[in-house]
């Protein structure tokens, strides 16, 4: 992470920006609320300078006496804060750095305020994915060189994942969403501070990806998020899904407990010595989590805060919430890609093992896979349900893949992203639109083994985000790449309209395939299906997402009722 540096310099740099040659990137400095920033200069796919601030420290480190406890408001600092490098991740398992020191963020800009022009461009913050255990905001995953030929000023945020940020005990020590209230304090540093590299902190809209975009829908409906942003972008992935949303994680966290070698008789011991463990320990300890394949692939959990004073993050259900009017009504877009989790469904039928145990114990394996309550009559009931509904109640088999994708993609993403859209459209006031990316492209996230990564096996979880930042696992597109590069610009440019105005397509064009992106609502249910061309469609996968619908009943979420 940056230190101060001691270092201090005098320059009236808002002003020395804007005769910045790519030649003097040490001299890019730029002065904020907080103190003097030091940032470099990269280019976007257009050849645009970008003007990069990397690892910023939004918050104090969570280490020591702050490990699971709340993130504390970072202070101004003395000198010059080196941001030329990105921070580190969270800790995980990651060949790329970690440390527990890893509240940070970047910032990308193209225009920097000048004495005479404050350029108060739409804010996009990133709320990376990576199923709150995993990944973080870092340029290696979210490389701005695509969005930034918009102009917008780019936020990628790094929040604490596993049990490091989510760690939830049910009383007042650990009541839980650290890494939430992390990206809370994230959001309070943007509008703080985004004005002085040209944002305007009255136009921020959030955009997350798979779990981040469970926190995007988390952040409508949080009362400590209020008045922090103004749209919202949910791509593939909603808590408003067949998972539980619990009030603790205590068993977890007793596994976790015994997994580093820690007693696991009392709340009180396990935090007392979770905290003496090395961050690594914890950060490794992951895949032992694991209890199916690669499943369940939602481990540590947001959760319905209980109160012991705090505040709270999340003090019920999202569902409730949204169904109370307590929630922000700004202008939101959701939806998924075509084969979401195609790759779990595959991995799992070309794997004997887990074909076999898979078929041997539905009951007990389904909820861990499908991502629903265990052990319950319920939890039977479900399992039975989708076993007639999607497999026919016939054992899994390589006759079955197609089936078995769409249990995991309805499962995993599909139906919580329909209940939220079809949530938001009865209960706000804004526009709310819909898609299903369904760009089969050259290159994806998972691709069948035998091809030797030249054919990509569906449009999986994440192949979107091929387009809309440069990730460093694919290359960089340019004139060589005319495909790729026609679904960087379609998608750059309708997040981009969406963030200045709440609206993705507000005048049809050419490039837009001429295409008018209307609002979703419940009578004709209409969604933009992405795909070689921009078209208008009704009632995505209706008929799978009604078999969701009858087992999760809107009232089994309303006050005081019994709540899965
Ligand atoms: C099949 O899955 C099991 C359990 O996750 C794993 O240990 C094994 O390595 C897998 N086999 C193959 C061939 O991938
Ligand atoms: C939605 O309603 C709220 C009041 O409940 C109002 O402040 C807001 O302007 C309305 N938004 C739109 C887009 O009509
Ligand atoms: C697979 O692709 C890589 C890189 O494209 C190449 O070096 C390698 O020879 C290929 N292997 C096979 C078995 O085709």
């Amino acid at each position: 992470m940056k230190h101060q540096l001691g270092l201090v310099f005098f320059l009236g740099c808002a002003v020395c920006i804007a005769v910045v040659q790519p030649t003097s990137i040490s001299e890019l400095l730029i002065n904020t609320p907080l103190g003097q920033i030091k940032g470099s200069v990269i280019h976007s796919r257009l050849g645009k300078q970008i003007f990069s601030f990397r690892g910023i420290r939004y918050a104090k480190p969570p280490i020591n006496e702050l490990r699971f406890k709340p993130p504390v408001r970072v202070e101004k600092w003395e000198g010059l804060l080196d941001a030329t490098k990105d921070g580190p991740l969270c800790p995980q398992p990651s060949t790329e750095p970690v440390s527990e020191d890893c509240l940070s963020l970047n910032v990308y800009t193209t225009k920097l305020p000048t004495e005479g022009e404050k350029p108060k461009r739409p804010v996009i913050v990133y709320i990376p994915p990576g199923g709150f255990y995993s990944l973080g905001g870092s340029s290696a995953w979210a490389g701005p060189n695509y969005l930034l030929d918009e102009e917008v000023v780019l936020v990628t945020i790094t929040f604490r994942v596993g049990s490091l940020g989510f760690l939830s005990l049910g009383d007042k020590e650990a009541p839980g969403n650290n890494g939430l209230k992390d990206q809370v304090e994230a959001l309070n540093w943007v509008k703080q501070n985004i004005e002085a590299f040209g944002g305007d902190p009255n136009s921020v809209t959030l955009l997350g990806y798979g779990t981040g975009a469970w926190s995007v829908v988390l952040h409508m409906v949080s009362p400590m998020s209020q008045g922090l942003f103004h749209k919202a972008a949910a791509l593939s992935g909603s808590p408003t899904g067949a998972w539980p949303l619990p009030t603790n994680q205590l068993e977890l966290a007793k596994k976790q407990a015994r997994l580093v070698g820690c007693p696991d008789d009392s709340a009180a011991n396990i935090i007392k010595c979770l905290r003496t463990k090395p961050y690594n320990e914890l950060g490794e300890s992951l895949p032992k989590f694991k209890e199916f394949g690669t499943d369940p692939i939602l481990i540590w959990s947001p959760v319905i805060e209980q109160d012991f004073g705090q505040p709270r993050f999340l003090p019920a259900h999202p569902i409730q919430l949204i169904t109370n009017g307590q929630f922000r009504k700004i202008p939101f877009i959701t939806g998924q890609t075509k084969d979401e989790f195609s790759n779990i469904a595959f991995n799992v039928i070309h794997n004997q093992t887990l074909t076999k145990h898979m078929n041997e114990e539905f009951e007990k394996i389904a909820p861990i896979a499908f991502l629903y309550e265990r052990e319950t009559d319920f939890s039977k009931t479900v399992s039975k349900t989708l076993k007639t509904y999607y497999l026919n109640d016939k054992p899994v088999d390589n006759t079955q893949l197609a089936k078995l994708t769409q249990l995991y993609s309805d499962a995993l993403t599909g139906f919580g992203v329909n209940r939220a859209v079809k949530l938001f459209a009865e209960y706000s006031n804004s526009s709310v639109y819909y898609y299903q990316f369904n760009y089969q492209g050259r290159y994806s996230h998972f691709y069948t083994p035998e091809s030797n990564n030249t054919v990509p096996y569906g449009i999986v979880h994440h192949d979107d985000l091929i387009y809309l930042f440069y990730i460093k696992l694919f290359p960089l597109f340019t004139e060589t790449s005319p495909q790729e590069i026609e679904m960087v610009t379609k998608l750059t440019k309708m997040y981009a309209n969406f963030a200045k105005t709440g609206n993705p397509i507000p005048t049809p064009s050419e490039q837009l395939d001429n295409v008018k992106w209307e609002p979703f609502n419940l009578n004709d249910q209409k969604y933009m299906d992405i795909g070689n061309k921009l078209t208008m469609f009704n009632k995505l996968n209706n008929e799978r997402y009604s078999e969701w619908e009858k087992l999760y009943p809107l009232s089994m979420y309303q006050k005081n009722k019994h709540s899965h």
